[in-house]
């Protein structure tokens, strides 16, 4: 019987994946990069059943008991590891259960770190070790594209493959090159009504579609070099303004979606605000109402501090940039 058990770390995109070429298979339209964090994690504890007719899911509630998974959750658990044991050639059968720091479906990539735990705890208890471009395919394959990204940490892009087929992922740097924190401000803790897959399906619909797709290749260039030369003033313009456009193509999508409430424009006014205040504080957003702003170390607790105060905002988490999944201690 085999155990593994692994942290792994939820990330925020700096430059999106919006849009997909083929959305059953994740495989998406445009590059990606994306900051690993190190607060925002999933434990996920595999062990392969001797004998067992089936497999069992569980979820840890917020006190850390473990209790039957939803029936939604228990079928994508049950689709990856189906996809796991094709890619093993293995019809073993496994228990897993997973536990989250951070709540899920908000536009925190839960299911970034939710499926790149997974990925890594099955094939270890599989007994396999593959590359990190193998098992960052695995994790794409859970449907959920960004945990491509969630599978190492630092600053991370996600490229297309030569063939359209598959991805090829590239560390642009390592946790310790910038200490690049992130003040997650939660305005909405309640799961996001269209989830990121709807938003993908719909986002070719959007007359502002095509115009990102010509901005692009200069925003990952621009990206890519102000993370080479931190430099939070470059970064920090590109990643809002790519953010924004996001948004505006969920909005303009046909039907819409708008992951915005009132609190997220209450937060990215206060980063402004914050800006002109002399502090160096940027905002950007997933497919989710809440905000997730970038800043050095040095001014996080003033940035905290003063997204705390609006009322608009439920709770502040602290993140920063991690170095990617660990081994955890097991949750049963
Ligand atoms: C807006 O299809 O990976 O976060 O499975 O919900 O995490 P989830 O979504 P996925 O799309 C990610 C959309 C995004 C941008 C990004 O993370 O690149």
């Amino acid at each position: 019987m085999r155990t593994a058990s692994v942290a792994a770390p939820a990330n925020i995109a700096f430059i999106k994946y919006w849009g997909a070429v083929d959305l059953e298979r994740a495989l998406p339209r445009n590059p990606s990069i994306s900051m690993t964090l190190r607060a925002c994690t999933t434990v996920c504890t595999v062990r392969a059943l001797d004998d067992a007719a089936d497999d069992v899911v569980e979820v840890a509630d917020a006190g850390g008991r473990l209790g039957p998974a939803s029936a939604r959750f228990e079928g994508a658990i049950r689709a990856h590891l189906d996809r796991l044991r094709r890619w093993a050639d293995s019809p073993g059968r496994f228990r897993v259960a997973t536990r989250n720091s951070f709540p899920t479906a908000v536009g925190l990539a839960s299911s970034a770190a939710g499926f790149s735990a997974l990925t890594l705890a099955a094939t270890q208890a599989l007994g396999r070790e593959p590359g990190l471009d193998e098992v960052a395919e695995l994790a794409r394959a859970s449907g959920s594209g960004s945990a491509a990204r969630s599978v190492t940490g630092g600053f991370v892009e996600w490229r297309l493959g030569e063939n359209g087929e598959s991805g090829e992922l590239r560390v642009l740097a390592d946790a310790a090159h910038w200490d690049l924190r992130n003040v997650i401000a939660i305005v909405d803790e309640r799961p996001k009504d269209v989830s990121s897959r709807e938003g993908h399906r719909r986002a070719p619909g959007s007359p502002h579609y095509r115009a990102r797709m010509v901005e692009l290749p200069a925003r990952l260039e621009a990206v890519r070099r102000a993370i080479a030369e931190r430099d939070l003033a470059a970064l920090g313009e590109v990643i809002e303004e790519e953010a924004i456009e996001l948004h505006l193509i969920a909005m303009s999508s046909r039907p819409p979606i708008f992951y915005w409430e009132p609190g997220t424009l209450a937060v990215l006014a206060r980063v402004r605000a914050l800006r002109a205040e002399g502090l160096m504080a940027y905002a950007t957003m997933d497919a989710g109402a809440n905000v997730h702003v970038i800043c050095e170390a040095a001014d996080e607790p003033a940035i905290a501090a003063a997204l705390e105060e609006l009322p608009a905002v439920e709770r502040v988490i602290r993140d920063g940039v991690g170095a990617g999944p660990a081994s955890a201690p097991p949750l049963f």
